[in-house]
């Protein structure tokens, strides 16, 4: 993974109903880690959610919670990680609205999941001015934090990528203050002879011999440098690139490799293929689904060899077995040695005991709401004092501050 200077990390999930084994394997277990490492923050999409469900409002309300319970119970820690639920901070619908004005409409049809999802879910009129504006509305909750890295599959990229662009118009058209280059210069020398020396090398570098790396120095010891007012920071960004103010740093996608977890027919787990087991499902549930779910439908009686490569059981012992027990099952399975449920029983294990540690903390949680309650207001308020600061600077640089 490549990550930018910048290394705030943020991400956002919609409420679409309970998680399932293939949101850990393909998201969560991502986020837990990067938790560790980078400020985080994740949150409830929950007005992305309204964009495609605006007829149905229920199931986002009922999700809500849920969601936030299902990622506690991984090991998301609100000690490290802020959590919060998007219509709870406003200030992204107000940097919408703003940044509304400055993109230009065919910037949004080309998204290749307007008319994607158009066509997937014809069912429903996708035809609103919130469905064409959703990836902008990401933009919005994206550079209301100045995230750095944006976490996020395949399918969401083209989005960071509209963040870029309108972060580069926004400061292109409102980081051009008057008399920028003097402000950038007492920037500079704020931070001392030896600090300001530095800053030129790399600038230099940079802009008369366009090296990359020493513009990638220069912004990490920016970031390292903890007593630059806000405003300045802005500016000595803009300057080392020979442009104004950087008000909205471009984010970066983090791709999130596909995730392989299979469903129990074998294909990708998927709520709509009904295929899925569940985040925190019971372990007598789980016994269930896996022991009734196909296999390769040429072993008819225990007597016939199979192949495992026709059957959606492999898949998981791909990614639940150790080699000795895959050699086990292949073995078995190509001459009759064992049977189905033999096969099977190791996975069982494997599941159940990924997942006890997932049921032991949603309990907890489960039973005591008020501590999850707590756990949101908290992530919410946290969230909302950098979304404000934020949201300052770019009222003032639209001079939108009247007195
Ligand atoms: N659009 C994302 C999805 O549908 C969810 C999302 C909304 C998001 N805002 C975001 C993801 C900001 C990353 C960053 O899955
Ligand atoms: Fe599938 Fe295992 Fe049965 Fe072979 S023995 S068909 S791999 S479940």
């Amino acid at each position: 993974m490549s990550l930018g200077a910048n290394k705030r990390v943020l991400s956002g999930m919609r409420p679409t109903g309970q998680l399932h084994l293939g949101h850990y394997h393909g998201v969560l277990k991502n986020w837990v880690e990067l938790q560790h490492e980078f400020e985080c923050f994740f949150f409830v999409a929950d007005w992305h959610a309204l964009t495609t469900s605006y007829e149905d409002t229920r199931v986002i309300s009922e999700t809500v919670y849920d969601l936030v319970v299902d990622w506690l119970s991984v090991g998301i820690n609100p000690g490290e990680a802020t959590l919060f639920i998007q219509s709870r901070v406003p200030e992204h619908a107000e940097l919408h609205l703003l940044l509304s004005m400055i993109t230009p409409i065919s910037w949004l049809e080309r998204v290749p999941t307007y008319k994607d999802q158009q066509e997937r879910l014809k069912e429903r009129d996708l035809s609103t001015y919130g469905f064409l504006g959703y990836p902008l509305l990401q933009a919005a909750d994206i550079l209301i934090y100045r995230a750095g890295n944006v976490p996020v599959g395949e399918d969401q990229v083209a989005h960071i990528e509209l963040s870029r662009e309108v972060a580069r118009r926004f400061n292109f058209l409102y980081g051009r203050e008057r008399g920028f280059e003097e402000k950038a210069e007492l920037a500079v020398a704020k931070m001392g002879k030896r600090n300001a020396k530095l800053y030129h090398d790399l600038r230099k570098r940079y802009q008369e011999g366009g090296d990359g790396e020493a513009l990638e120095t220069a912004r990490a010891f920016l970031e390292s440098q903890q007593n630059i007012a806000l405003g300045d920071r802005e500016r000595l960004l803009g300057y080392l690139e020979g442009g104004g103010r950087v008000i909205l740093p471009e984010p970066q996608a983090l791709l999130t490799p596909e995730s392989k977890m299979p469903g129990l027919d074998g294909e990708k787990m998927s709520k709509s293929y009904n295929n899925t087991i569940g985040l925190r499902e019971a372990p007598d549930a789980v016994r269930h689904k896996l022991r009734t779910m196909p296999t390769d439908p040429a072993r008819v009686r225990r007597t016939d060899p199979g192949d495992p490569a026709r059957c959606p059981v492999w898949k998981f012992h791909q990614i639940y077995s150790n080699d000795e027990v895959k050699q086990w099952a292949m073995a078995g399975c190509r001459n009759a040695a064992i049977g189905c449920l033999d096969c099977k029983q190791p996975i069982i294990d494997a599941v159940i005991k990924e997942q006890a540690p997932f049921r032991e903390r949603s309990e907890e949680f489960v039973n005591d709401p008020d501590t999850v309650r707590a756990i949101i207001d908290e992530g919410c308020e946290a969230a909302r004092s950098v979304a404000r600061e934020t949201l300052d600077e770019v009222r003032q640089s639209m001079n939108l501050v009247y007195r």
